[in-house]
């Protein structure tokens, strides 16, 4: 089964009376464990492409499965719930919620699948570990800096152990050495098996990714495989 199966992908924004065709039929198909980039310039449809990967969006036609299950076909309370706990966000500025510590970022997604507080607790311990921040979990959001900020946010989107990982410009808000860090860590995440679509602008994460697919217009027009190193 594939995590992500697209034919023939279209989205058509109206805006105003205007059509603005975002995506003009994207073929894609992602299998448990790969690691994606995609690339491509602005307005090319990258962030629109992740949004319908991620069920946050529809297609305006085309067939999309996630995990096995036609995205059409579920009602608002089964993709939200396919959202939940099947895919974790991690956006370009964090979207952290500010008031709230590390440990209780991380714990928002458990609570919201039903998981116990106890549980809940020595999950989002566990993960703040796992991302490097075992000494920062009561440090409200506020009071990290930008990278530790985005390993919390990755944390978080591991909470309900998602089948995909998305990620929007992970380090488009970081300085270099600290984005460094955030792509180490997708590394991890990669050998640890998550299976991971990491749009971006940054050269040096698209290199050192596995697969790369880039769009162009709302196309795709390459999607090539790294040789094996
Ligand atoms: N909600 C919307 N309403 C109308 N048009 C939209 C909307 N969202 C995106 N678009 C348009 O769709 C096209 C693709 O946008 P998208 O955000 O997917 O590009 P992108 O490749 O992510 O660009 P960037 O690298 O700048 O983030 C653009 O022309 C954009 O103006
Ligand atoms: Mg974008």
């Amino acid at each position: 089964m594939s995590v992500v199966l697209g034919r023939d992908l279209t989205k058509v924004y109206s805006l105003n009376g205007r059509q603005v065709a975002a995506l003009r039929g994207v073929s894609l198909t992602i299998a448990a464990g790969e690691y994606l980039a995609i690339t491509g310039p602005s307005g090319s449809g990258k962030s629109t492409l992740l949004q319908l990967l991620g069920g946050l969006d529809s297609p305006s036609s085309g067939r999309l499965e996630l995990m096995g299950r036609a995205v059409e076909g579920l009602s608002d309370d089964e993709l939200t719930d396919l959202r939940l706990r099947q895919v974790g966000f991690v956006f370009q500025r964090f979207h952290l919620m500010p008031v709230l510590t590390a440990r209780e970022n991380v714990e928002l997604p458990l609570a919201e699948a039903g998981v116990g507080r106890r549980e809940r607790g020595q999950r989002a311990a566990e993960l703040l570990a796992y991302v490097g921040l075992a000494d920062r979990s009561d440090h409200r959001a506020t009071q990290l800096s930008g990278g530790e900020m985005q390993r919390v946010a990755i944390a978080r989107a591991l909470a309900n152990r998602p089948a995909l990982i998305l990620a929007d410009e992970p380090t488009g808000e970081l300085d270099a050495a600290t984005g460094a860090q955030i792509l180490a860590l997708f590394d991890q995440l990669h050998r640890d098996g998550v299976t991971l679509v990491v749009v971006t602008h940054d050269e040096h994460l698209a290199a050192r990714v596995p697969r790369r697919v880039h769009l162009q217009d709302g196309r795709i027009d390459r999607d090539e495989l790294a040789t094996a190193r």
